[in-house]
């Protein structure tokens, strides 16, 4: 982090291109489409020229990402005060590949790299990008609500017993579902063992700037994080930020890692979008903030108070590993009146034109930001309200069935995908070593990873996804009727 306080109110990158553009310069480089004029009229006609003007590459004024010196330096640096990081780097291909990224640095061929079996599918990515040995650590499992909970810094210890060459530990926190890991606990049991710790903290920028969510991940101790500053705040789709320390980890490999996983044509779009997110953060985000978490206040309580439908919150903190909780994620279940997760999220977009970010077995998800405004929160109260009424008379949901046993790993990640395969029919699945990850998606976390042979039980979980059509990430054949298998 820089020493001295820097001006936050400062645009470094979007300023630069405005300057730029006041040269209007007789254009010869990419893009193609030479600002707004070469971009399909009818889509000018709808969204107006001006955001074209933004859509550059590296000009004199606007300088590179992959060797920044000039605007995106400075935006990085402004950036970087207001994470607490050493240095902040600006992503455009997602936090998918920050997470490559950080695996990557953590691990080379054959050394052994803790990976949350939670994990998003970046990291299997990464893995395979890597050649690392994989050590899944399960998350402790929330029976009441379905959820994974958190990782706990004994379970952590206790990978290092059986793996003290491990080199660095992965944790998501806060996950999809809002739930926090203790952080600055797990750190500790990591340098303790002599590795790094990174965090996939894809949805917890906007914990940077309030109190009352949990704290960062770069704050409590880790030494990467990678964040989609497109999913709290902001910034564009796509436009994510890695901060990291370097205590421990190694800047240059870092950085390499960063170049082989980045388009070598960043789009300014979203460059720009991660500047001015930070502006706002910086200039307003506490308040900005504060208001996302009051309005999911009045959410969870008013839902909590309609019949036969619940909404998680701090009571979860102290289960299943369960450090904290970030209270703009609404994890609601209408699983008392029978209500599948799926079905809810079919009804309240099909029959209240609401849209939620996910849904489970049990439970939906609706992810409040600070853009939300409390017209958003009325609608779903009374979707809800609407719904409790037409279920009331409903039985309770069955149990849902909690993840299978984690399936023999046979060979790493990378070998799995670069050898020699088949295509067998599902029913012919059973017993093989899978050559594909399969993810339930959303949330799309693997239930298998290529490497892994297919138990029966995995083997039925997933039929119940298969079953029912749900859209199942990974496969070449996504209604999975067959699967590559290992030869
Ligand atoms: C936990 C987690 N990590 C990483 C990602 C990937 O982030 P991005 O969409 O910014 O590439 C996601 C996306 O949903 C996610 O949920």
């Amino acid at each position: 982090m820089a020493d001295k306080m820097l001006d936050q109110n400062r645009t470094p990158l979007f300023d630069a291109i405005m300057e730029y553009n006041e040269r209007k310069p007789a254009y010869f480089r990419i893009p193609g489409h030479r600002f707004e004029r070469g971009i399909n009229q009818r889509w000018r006609d709808v969204v107006g020229d001006e955001i074209f003007k933004f859509d550059l590459t590296e000009t004199p004024y606007t300088d590179d990402l992959h060797n920044a010196e000039g605007s995106i330096k400075e935006a990085q640096e402004l950036a970087s005060e207001v994470f607490h990081s050493d240095q902040t780097y600006f992503l455009i291909n997602g936090t998918t590949c920050g997470n490559q990224a950080m695996v990557l640095t953590a691990a080379l061929e054959g050394e052994t790299v803790a990976i949350p079996r939670n994990a998003h599918k970046s990291a299997l990515m990464g893995l395979i990008m890597s050649g690392a040995k994989p050590v899944y650590i399960m998350p402790q499992l929330h029976e009441e609500w379905g959820l994974h909970g958190g990782i706990r810094p004994e379970d952590v210890e206790r990978m290092f017993e059986e793996h003290p060459d491990c080199r660095g530990l992965m944790v998501v926190s806060p996950t999809y579902y809002g739930i926090c890991s203790d952080i600055r606990g797990i750190a500790e049991v990591c340098h303790k063992h002599g590795a790094i710790l990174f965090v996939d903290e894809a949805h917890g920028a906007h914990c940077y700037f309030s109190d009352q969510l949990p704290e960062g991940g770069l704050v409590q101790g880790a030494d990467m994080v990678s964040q989609s500053i497109h999913k709290v705040t902001g910034s564009l789709t796509q436009s994510s930020m890695l901060h990291a320390k370097f205590d421990r980890v190694d800047r240059a490999r870092l950085e390499g890692n960063l170049h082989l996983v980045q388009s070598t044509s960043p789009n300014y779009l979203l460059l720009t979008s991660l500047d001015m997110a930070r502006h706002d953060l910086a200039m307003h985000g506490e308040e900005l903030i504060a208001n996302a978490v009051e309005l999911a206040k009045y959410a969870r309580e008013r839902i909590n108070a309609i019949p036969g439908i619940r909404c998680a919150g701090r009571e979860l903190i102290g289960t299943a590993g369960i450090a904290n909780v970030d209270e703009t994620r609404l994890v609601i279940s209408a699983a008392d009146l029978g209500v599948e997760g799926f079905r809810l999220e079919d009804m309240l977009f099909e029959d209240y034109a609401c849209e939620v970010e996910l849904s489970d077995y049990k439970n939906v998800l609706a992810i409040i930001t600070f853009a939300n405004v409390k017209e958003d929160v009325d609608r779903l109260i009374a979707a809800l309200e609407d719904i409790a009424r037409r279920f009331g008379r409903c039985m309770k949901l069955p149990e849902g069935k909690p993840l299978p046993p984690q399936p023999t790993a046979e060979i790493t990640p990378r070998k799995a995908y670069f050898a020699a395969t088949e295509t067998v029919t599902w029913e012919e699945a059973k017993g093989r070593i899978s050559a594909e990850m399969i993810a339930p998606y959303p949330p799309g976390i693997p239930v298998i990873y290529p490497g892994e042979r297919m138990s029966e039980e995995v083997w039925a979980f997933l039929e119940e996804y298969r079953a029912r059509g749900a859209h199942l990430q990974g496969p070449a054949d996504p209604k999975l009727n067959t699967l590559r298998v290992i030869k």
